[in-house]
């Protein structure tokens, strides 16, 4: 099994845009979640994103007023949200998410790791050594927001293969398979070439983090903590170092 950042390169990030349905849909989706949790425009203050990918929330950040940090491992989708950048105040930065803290030149009022990001890290305790991070820089009345998947409770049969996108060019399914503290992630890619198919697999881990451990994990280093649904079947755990920022509705089932 590869690691995920070779995973990502050699397999994942060339259909990464392509497999979110595109910029604009997935950025407008991105929208969506940042209007449902912190609705309020800021005034330049420093947002960061962890493993922000092409930018799906980093540049809705950036439009409500953030000064946004966007880390990720990816150099491939780094260059996507580079070239989305225009005069938005985004930097993006190419480094492990655990190693954001070396970037910031001042408490972040907010900071983000979505899209199932967390589940991409090695071990819990490197979930935990995260957690201690965030907590150390954010603002007094800063706020962490994360969102995963729950891969606690296995699938079993045919349930595990997970059609994620398809067109008359590619298909590309996902194979889970359970271990005792991650699944195994296989993603199974058949694209047209020319008359023919072809077919490139690539596995990696997730970690089965469970949304009241992440929580405790959290409460346990001050924050106060609200569960909730978030997009596409995926868990959102905000937590405030003192309280929440102000909440509006949201459709969980919309987006991916
Ligand atoms: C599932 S994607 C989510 C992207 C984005 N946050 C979103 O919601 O669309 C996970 C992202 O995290 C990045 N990533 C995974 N592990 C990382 C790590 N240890 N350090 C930095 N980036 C990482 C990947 O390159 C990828 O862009």
């Amino acid at each position: 099994m590869t690691t995920v950042t070779e995973h990502y390169e050699n397999h994942l990030a060339p259909v990464y845009l392509w497999m979110a349905g595109g910029f604009d849909a997935a950025v407008a989706r991105g929208e969506s979640e940042i209007d449902a949790v912190c609705p309020q425009p800021s005034n330049g203050c420093t947002a960061v994103d962890l493993g922000a990918g092409f930018g799906m929330h980093a540049v809705p950040l950036a439009r409500r007023g953030y000064s946004v940090t966007a880390v990720d491992s990816s150099p491939t989708l780094l260059e996507v949200l580079q070239e989305h950048i225009g005069t938005l105040p985004i930097r993006t930065v190419k480094d492990d998410l655990l190693a954001f803290q070396k970037h910031l030149d001042a408490e972040a009022r907010l900071i983000l790791c979505m899209g199932d990001t967390l589940t991409h890290l090695p071990e819990q305790a490197s979930v935990e050594r995260l957690f201690s991070l965030v907590a150390e820089s954010l603002h007094r009345d800063g706020t962490f927001i994360t969102t995963f998947r729950d891969y606690t409770s296995p699938l079993a049969g045919t349930e595990r293969f997970i059609p994620v996108r398809s067109d008359d060019q590619r298909i590309l399914t996902c194979f889970l398979e359970y271990f005792p503290d991650y699944v195994a992630a296989h993603d199974v890619l058949q694209e047209r070439m020319g008359s023919a198919w072809q077919l490139r697999v690539g596995a990696y881990r997730k970690l089965r983090l469970s949304p009241a451990w992440v929580a405790a994990a959290l409460e346990d280093r001050g924050f106060t903590v609200r569960i909730e649904p978030g997009l596409a079947g995926m868990v959102r755990v905000v937590a405030g170092k003192r309280s929440f920022p102000e909440q509006r509705g949201t459709d969980p089932k919309s987006g991916t």
